[in-house]
């Protein structure tokens, strides 16, 4: 019977840019969800925006935008870091959609139905220039204990310790600066001490599928005193207007706290992909077959293993199969500061041109299936990938196949030789440990066994010395067994390691023409086979490339307690410039008076512009692509009329047409030529 499963990664703020702990947790789950579909399994993977609170709702009013568009922005700037490192979600969704408010209103009520609601006055400070409760973030002053000033309402920084924003010395504002009153107001509180909800989720935390350390964890938040403290306490789920949320129904004024409709738009976003395929989204979640998996980080575990099986459960849903808990990366033993961002971005990371499997490889190499912190060092990431991705394993591929095209047309033989046929056997026989080890999240042994296998292969390349049979004459049959067994041998390693290099996968099935690989593939052989010319995989990491890496360490990529810019356009905005540098570039209008495709450039296009000067300039502008010649003629455009004169194959360039694109053009395609009012003429300044 083919499993079925409904597969999350937490969802992000949608307050910043991801950073490299985002990645982490991404290609975490993606290499899982490969693993399982390459043996058949089908897959719902989704993720979602968590676009709700308090936070962005500052952030945004310091932006100048209403909330909504905050995170518009912010979910338009995903798709280029999942595609870059091949993050396989079958949907993005966000929480600030019908769908999430839809379930969250209907799973509260039939919480409250269930009489596990109930509503409290709370005394909160209340910022009288807001005109609204602050949370805890929001309000800073003196610590109690220890007078130093400007401290957060919950802790001090300096001597940390943890109190009530009322314990505060002279308590202000941080938004308004302003005196904050205390005022009472109700809310509505989830009953997590009801016997019910204790006795329900004793059993689902410690009934033995948890990691045992997150078990362990849980437990402790079970646990009361001799004095009856402790335990679970009940959860406050509401915030009064003006709050960017969902409105609690019947409750004028009230929205729910954005973690209790967060983790509801992993169902949101699983519904939203069932409205797109036609199927029946509220049958799948309530399937018992369906096994519900969520993978998250450590900060987020009381959320993940008490209030959301808890929620769901009362609500009369199917509560989650398991939840997979990850550590957190660091960079260079550094922990991510919220306010120095992380050391590495990975858009850099991407823009330097650094391959996406590399990262993935690395990251994957120190996972294992406990709730531990990773680091990313840069020399170890240069080491590692060089000595496994390069040495080991993509060098068996190109130290035989040439072998093969020169002298045996690409074709494979079928007949090894009993050393061929034996190493073979051999690295099959470890398929179903590597299978299992895949499964239960042991990346790293995983990989570790891997490149055990390749070292028995290129133990048999140095044994069997190709380079050598093909200069000695009568050995043509055991050059032929020994290039057929290191091909057959590749592409064994290669099916074993395509969860975690879906990219270079793809490239070798090309190059061995066969389909994309299915699990099933790593334990049969290609036998009599034709297979293609090899060309280059995979380069060695470059160690100043690592470097640049570093150095360019984003400015700020998360400001507390309000947010970040977007990044414009894909790129950040150069450096600043005064008015007499700008004033050195002479932009022209022109018109573009012939325009004609050139021979020999699938980029270029040749245009005559006229920039009201006595002879037209030839240009060679980069928008083949883009534009046909002839709708260019006639056309009034902007040129930069005195860069130098540029000589290319073609022939001369004598200016520059101005164009916009979006930095990643798999991003946002399109590269648009920019288009002065009518009524300018050639020749007209552009200041
Ligand atoms: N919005 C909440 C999650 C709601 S889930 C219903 C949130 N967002 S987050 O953006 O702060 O974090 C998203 C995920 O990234 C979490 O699983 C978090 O643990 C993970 N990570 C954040 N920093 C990380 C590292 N430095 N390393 C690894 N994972 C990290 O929490
Ligand atoms: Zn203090």
């Amino acid at each position: 019977m083919t499993r079925t499963l409904f597969v999350t990664t937490a969802l992000p703020y949608a307050n910043a840019a991801f950073h490299i702990g985002h990645m982490m947790e991404y290609i975490q789950a993606d290499i899982w969800v490969r693993f399982q579909r390459m043996c058949g399994t089908k897959v719902y993977f989704v993720g979602a925006d968590d676009a709700h609170g308090a936070p962005i709702m500052i952030a945004a009013e310091a932006a100048g935008i209403t909330p909504r568009e905050f995170v518009t922005e912010i979910a338009d700037g995903r798709q280029q870091y999942l595609d870059g490192f091949n993050i396989s979600f079958d949907n993005w969704h966000s929480t600030d959609s019908a769908e999430n408010t839809e379930l969250a209103q209907s799973i509260y009520l039939a919480l409250k139905a269930a009489g596990l609601i109930n509503v409290r006055e709370v005394e909160q400070f209340f910022d009288p220039v807001k005109g609204m409760f602050l949370p805890d973030r929001y309000i800073k002053g003196t610590c109690p204990k220890c007078g130093a000033v400007d401290q957060y309402g919950d802790s001090c920084e300096v001597c940390s310790a943890v109190y009530a924003p009322t314990d505060l010395v002279e308590p202000y504002s941080a938004l308004s600066g302003a005196k904050p009153e205390l005022r009472t107001s109700e809310h509505f509180f989830f009953r997590l001490s009801d016997p019910r909800c204790v006795e329900f989720l004793q059993d689902w935390t410690q009934n033995g599928k948890l990691q045992p350390e997150v078990a362990n964890k849980v437990r402790e938040w079970f646990v009361r005193d001799e004095n009856g403290e402790g335990g679970l306490s009940d959860w406050d789920i509401s915030r009064d207007a003006p709050y960017f949320g969902i409105e609690i129904p019947d409750a004028p004024g009230k929205y729910f706290y954005v973690w209790l409709d967060a983790p509801i738009g992993y169902l949101a976003s699983l519904v939203n992909l069932f409205g797109k395929l036609g199927q029946d989204a509220e049958a799948f979640l309530a399937d018992p077959e369906v096994e519900q998996i969520h993978f998250i980080g450590k900060d987020i575990i009381y959320f993940h293993t008490l209030f959301w099986p808890a929620m769901l459960h009362f609500s009369g849903r199917k509560v989650p199969s398991n939840v997979y808990v990850h550590g957190f990366i660091t960079v260079s033993e550094e922990k991510m500061s919220k306010s120095r961002g992380t050391g590495i971005s990975p858009l850099r990371y991407l823009e330097l041109g650094l391959n996406s499997d590399w990262l993935r490889y690395y990251i994957a190499a120190k996972l294992n299936s406990h709730v531990e912190d990773v680091d990313f060092t840069g020399e170890d990431f240069v080491t590692r990938v060089n000595s496994d991705l390069i040495g080991k394993y993509v060098n068996i591929a190109s130290r035989v196949s040439g072998f093969l095209s020169k002298r045996f047309g690409g074709r494979l033989r079928a007949d090894l030789g009993s050393d061929g046929a034996e190493l073979l056997a051999n690295l099959q026989s470890r398929v179903p440990v590597i299978a299992e080890l895949y499964e239960a999240r042991e990346f790293g042994k995983a990989l570790r066994e891997i490149m055990a296998l390749a070292d028995q292969v290129n133990f048999y390349i140095e044994a069997h010395k190709p380079w050598e049979l093909a200069k000695a004459e009568d050995s043509e049959t055991e050059l032929h067994q020994a290039c057929s067994t290191g091909i057959e041998a590749f592409r064994v390693l290669t099916v074993l390691l395509s969860p975690v290099l879906p990219k270079v996968a793809a490239d070798v099935a090309a190059f061995l023409q066969v389909p994309e690989f299915l699990w099933a593939d790593a334990t049969t052989l290609l036998g009599e086979h034709t297979i293609g010319r090899y060309q280059h995989l995979m380069q060695r990491v470059d160690a100043d490339q690592v470097d640049k890496l570093f150095e360019a360490a984003p400015a700020v990529t998360e400001v507390e307690p309000a947010a970040v810019k977007a990044i414009p356009g894909g790129e950040p905005v150069a450096e600043q410039i005064s008015i007499d540098e700008f004033s050195a570039v002479d932009l022209r209008v022109a018109r573009i008076v012939a325009a004609a495709a050139v021979p020999g450039s699938s980029k270029l296009l040749q245009l005559t512009v006229d920039v009201g000067e006595d002879q037209p300039r030839n240009i060679f502008s980069g928008i083949a692509a883009e534009y046909d010649p002839q709708e260019l003629v006639g056309r009034l455009t902007v040129v930069v009329a005195n860069l130098a004169p540029r000589t290319m194959r073609f022939g001369v360039s004598e200016a520059m047409v101005l164009a916009a694109a979006h930095h990643d053009a798999k991003a946002e395609p399109g590269i648009f030529l920019l288009e002065p009012d009518s009524g300018s003429t050639p020749g007209m300044r552009v200041r």
